[in-house]
């Protein structure tokens, strides 16, 4: 029997008609939010997301304005760009598209953003919140993986994670996201020795190792649910996860597919953390 599709491409539609009617709510009542996005350079793949994540805005009636800068810009030029952002009362949400060029500093351009703006929920303040179980935006990516296990309901507490990726993007936060949740966690990654036998364990493997069809049968138990994060292209230019599909379908009991399923959700809970921010804002002048 085939595993069961996790379909994040409905499940994110079904999400992103709530958050809509959150941006009407907010409208009436005089808040248009708005996202502010900063790329950096030309990097193609950058410029897919960010051009996404703005058609989706508007979709849902958000305000989105794209800051383009130069490969050459200097950080100072980046932090002043943010810097004014912060004050900005018409955007309630800035995404800085990583990577950045090599002559800019990471860290510093994300500890700039103010935690009360950072819908990417990079920055230490939002990432040490997240860590202590206190409110705060959720990095969007393992944020949406969470509502993923949560609407096709796949019961959380108790069960073994596994982790196969220690990205501060994704593999990290996830782990701590499941953990709040009361899973067993395992962070396994790149040195870890003998990784089959780590992830046969699991009755939940997320794969976020970035490396084409990286996740094989060998890896996973009857049974297990499988998240794929990866976004790869495979030796014949074609699209394609961290999990090889084909080899896994039948044994896990479900699987996300690639594209269609963790994808989707990343733009979704941006958009429902600008609208968030925005929702914040209104909270903020009441009380
Ligand atoms: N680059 C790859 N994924 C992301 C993301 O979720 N946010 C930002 N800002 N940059 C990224």
């Amino acid at each position: 029997m085939s595993s069961a599709i996790i379909n994040g491409k409905e499940i994110g539609q079904e999400i992103r008609g709530e958050v809509a009617i959150r941006v009407e709510a907010l409208k009436k009542q005089g808040l248009t939010p708005g996202l502010a996005v900063i790329l950096v350079g030309e990097n193609p793949a950058s410029k897919t997301y960010v051009a996404n994540k703005q058609k989706s805005c508007e979709q849902i009636g958000m305000y989105s304005e794209l800051i383009k800068l130069p490969a050459e810009t200097t950080e100072e030029n980046l932090l002043d760009q943010i810097r004014t952002l912060n004050e900005r009362e018409d955007i309630h949400g800035i995404l800085v598209q990583l990577p950045l060029p090599k002559h800019i500093n990471e860290d510093e351009v994300i500890a700039t953003i103010s935690p009360e703006k950072d819908v990417d929920g990079f920055s230490p303040v939002s990432v040490g919140k997240m860590m202590l179980g206190q409110d705060t935006y959720l990095p969007c990516t393992p944020y949406g993986v969470m509502k993923l296990l949560e609407y096709s309901g796949i019961e959380v507490a108790g069960k073994h994670a596994v982790i196969v990726g220690r990205s501060h993007i994704v593999g990290k936060p996830m782990g701590q996201l499941l953990l709040q949740k009361d899973a067993t966690v395992t962070y396994t990654h790149s040195k870890t020795p003998d990784l089959p036998s780590f992830t046969k364990q699991a009755d939940i493997i997320i794969a976020a190792v970035g490396r084409a069809n990286f996740i094989t049968k060998e890896h996973v138990k009857e049974g297990a649910v499988v998240i794929d994060v990866g976004i790869n292209r495979d030796e014949n230019n074609k699209l394609c996860g961290d999990v090889n599909f084909a080899d896994v379908d039948g044994i896990a009991s479900h699987i996300t597919p690639v594209p269609g399923g963790v994808g989707p959700m990343t733009i979704t809970m941006l958009l429902s953390n600008t609208v968030q921010s925005a929702e914040n804002v209104l909270a903020r002048q009441t009380t």
